[in-house]
């Protein structure tokens, strides 16, 4: 678990992000990092909005860690993202597993895919595969950076450019909580950032490749994430509101 630093009260922060969310998302990133660094660290799923998210740092001096959390289950075209974003960038991208004896239990118990029997089984995978890594690699921290926009989900419909984050005790910047879709798309077309294929393939929000599966036309872009929970309950536990 991250250092329980609390410098800014609920209410300067309130007023910090009110002043930010009229600024780019550059802005914001440059904001947290004179703040923050060397105690600032990007999570990145390596999605649209993440991949953005590299390029904008990565133009940033000085840099932050970038890290990742690898779940065991992520489809191949993640790790080929990842790779290619690597190469492009030359950032050491670092790798969170979640522990060994933990997912062993996991699986010898409850078999490989327990997280359709219910909500609280999908959610116990989750915390063993997500959230318990995310604590490791939040150990230290006062700040991070995510790619959440507030447009993604009913629940994340409140999300902040800087918010107190209570659940891991640290500081959470979200630089692109104003984006819409379209213009993650049109950052990362501009800069030919590299991107996971399976955006190409209706899948505009990825994630485990058991707990993914390609939208059809017109349906939400979280409709393929969990789709047989209902949308209330769409959260891992990554982000607690
Ligand atoms: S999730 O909670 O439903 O999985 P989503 O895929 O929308 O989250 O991603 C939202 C943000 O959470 C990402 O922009 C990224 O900052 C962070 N995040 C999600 N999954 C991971 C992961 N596997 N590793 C690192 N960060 C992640
Ligand atoms: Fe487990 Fe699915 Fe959560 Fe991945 S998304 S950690 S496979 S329940």
């Amino acid at each position: 678990m991250a250092a329980q630093i609390k410098e800014f009260t609920p209410e300067e922060l309130k007023q910090i992000s009110d002043g930010l969310e009229r600024k780019t998302a550059q802005e914001v990133i440059a904001w947290a990092i004179d703040h923050f660094h060397p105690h600032i660290a990007l999570a990145s799923s390596f999605g649209v909005e993440d991949v953005a998210l590299i390029d904008i740092v990565s133009r940033l001096t000085p840099p932050i860690r970038v890290f990742t959390l690898d779940t065991g289950r992520l489809p191949e075209e993640t790790y080929d993202v990842m790779e290619r974003i690597r190469n492009r960038y030359g950032i050491a991208i670092e790798t969170y597993f979640p522990d060994r004896e933990a997912v062993e239990r996991l699986e010898r118990e409850h078999g490989y895919y327990s997280f359709r029997q219910s909500v609280e089984a999908r959610k116990y995978c989750c915390g063993i595969r997500k959230v318990e890594p995310l604590g490791r690699a939040l150990a230290g921290m006062r700040a991070w950076v995510t790619g959440l926009r507030r447009d993604q989900a009913v629940t994340r419909g409140d999300t902040r450019a800087v918010e107190w984050d209570e659940g891991n005790g640290l500081v959470k910047v979200n630089p692109l909580v104003e984006w819409s879709e379209r213009q993650a798309w049109d950052y990362v077309r501009a800069n030919d950032v590299p991107y996971n294929v399976l955006h190409d393939k209706g899948y505009p929000s990825i994630g485990c490749a058991p707990c993914t599966r390609a939208i059809q036309p017109g349906e939400d872009i979280r409709a393929g994430r969990w789709w047989w929970e209902n949308p209330e309950q769409k959260e891992c536990g990554l982000h607690h509101r």
